[in-house]
């Protein structure tokens, strides 16, 4: 399994507000879609129920303890441990896509973190993206963007090969 980050940030790491996101940028939404479509995507409960429907053309796993109904086409795992256990002997590219406590979960296992860096801040955002150590990671800018507005870039760190694993 190939594990992969896929987030918007503002400049301080923010990440959402009451549950939702902060910033409506309609083509970094286009830019998730056509990175995420066709694989697997994981998320919690709090992002799971922050979304107008289930990600089409994607399978959709969810991490809560919470037992309660969800449509039938949902993954449910209890614990990340029972889904590295089915996932990590599998071909997927699975994309962590939030919200903060499973980044915060994932940031040292991910590969490939596809960030939205965007020129804004701001200062009531009550969830951010973990702290990580870019040194340990190749950068490549693949795009920039403006959605009213709003300035980003989308970025993508590649982490560096440890000298364990050369
Ligand atoms: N900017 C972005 O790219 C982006 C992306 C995604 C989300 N967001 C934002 O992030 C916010 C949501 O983030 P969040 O941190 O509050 O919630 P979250 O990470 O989406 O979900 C948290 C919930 O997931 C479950 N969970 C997490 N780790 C678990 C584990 N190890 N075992 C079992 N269950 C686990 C728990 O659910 P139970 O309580 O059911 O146990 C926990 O309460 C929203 O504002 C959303 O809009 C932003």
């Amino acid at each position: 399994m190939k594990l992969s980050i896929i987030a918007a940030i503002g400049s301080n790491n923010e990440l959402g507000l009451n549950n939702d996101l902060i910033w409506h940028l309609p083509n970094d939404l286009k830019f998730f879609k056509n990175v995420t479509s066709g694989h697997t995507v994981l998320m919690g409960r709090n992002t799971f129920f922050s979304l107008p429907k289930i990600l089409p053309n994607r399978t959709n796993i969810v991490i809560t303890d919470i037992e309660e109904k969800y449509p039938s086409e949902v993954v449910i795992y209890n614990s990340i441990e029972s889904f590295l256990n089915d996932y990590n002997n599998t071909n997927e590219e699975v994309f962590i896509i939030g919200g903060a406590s499973i980044y915060k979960q994932f940031i040292d296992l991910a590969d490939k973190l596809y960030l939205t860096e965007i020129e804004a801040s701001c200062s009531e955002a009550s969830v951010y993206f973990p702290l990580f150590n870019k040194d340990n990671y190749d950068k490549t800018i693949i795009g920039e963007n403006c959605d009213n507005d709003i300035k980003y870039k989308h970025v993508l760190y590649k982490r560096r090969p440890t000298m364990n694993s050369q």
